[in-house]
């Protein structure tokens, strides 16, 4: 299964469900799609590398079965060891960790395409590009974090547009954008090069679809 990989040169949009109602989860996601969305981002957090405690492998196996389009998990989690495979078995099409938590980043990215999955790093806002020079080629796509993980809502962090730059000159590799996105900041974002805008609040906020559309519409005419 490859989403990043088949990019292209395509921007495309993607809901964080951490914003949505979570008893409604599917629908949620078929609201987004009904806007545009190509991707749904699933973030499992763990309590422990970030203050908060979300969802995991059961939630995303049972959202894969329920919903069309690929699922994305951004996992801001101290030990991803041990959920990488029961992320790969829930049908998940990507898989990114945080390598500031990872010890053994080579293993783990392995273990994700070994799995038949996209392998990804999400750095957050001070972690800097060259940190991940030598998991290159182990990598699929790169995440870069415009607020620091663990909530929705958060105030975009603008230098990450430089960071996106940056990331973009040096692999070369499709970057996906997660924090702060909204009609305001995601032209920013893609015309430093982001083709991947993750949104959440600014989704959920209201009707997703209606939202879902005005943010692709507003990096569409930024291009
Ligand atoms: C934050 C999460 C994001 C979050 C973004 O740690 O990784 O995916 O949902 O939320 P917004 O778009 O509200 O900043
Ligand atoms: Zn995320």
């Amino acid at each position: 299964m490859a989403f990043f990989r088949e990019l292209g040169d395509r921007v495309v949009g993607a809901p964080s469900i951490l914003s949505a109602d979570f008893a409604h989860l599917a629908d949620e996601v078929y609201r987004a799609e009904q806007g545009g969305a190509k991707l749904v981002h699933f973030d499992a957090m763990d309590n422990h590398f970030v203050p908060n405690l979300t969802v995991g492998p059961m939630v995303a196996a049972s959202l894969v079965r329920a919903v069309n389009l690929p699922i994305d998990a951004h996992l801001m989690v101290e030990n991803p060891d041990n959920l990488i495979q029961p992320f790969i078995e829930a049908g998940v099409t990507s898989i990114s960790v945080q390598p500031e938590v990872v010890r053994h980043l080579h293993r783990v990215l392995v273990m994700i395409q070994d799995g038949g999955c996209e392998a990804g790093v999400a750095l957050n806002p001070t972690t800097p590009p060259e940190a991940i020079e030598w998991a290159l080629p182990y990598l699929d796509y790169v995440l870069v974090m415009s607020v620091d993980p663990g909530f929705g809502g958060q105030s975009f962090i603008p230098e990450m547009a430089d960071k996106v730059r940056r990331v973009r000159e040096m692999y070369g590799l499709p970057v996906e954008v997660d924090g702060g996105i909204s009609p305001e900041t995601a032209p920013i974002m893609v015309e430093a090069g982001a083709q991947v805008l993750v949104a959440g609040s600014a989704v959920y906020k209201g009707d997703p679809t209606t939202e879902m559309r005005r943010i692709i519409e507003s990096f569409h005419k930024a291009r």
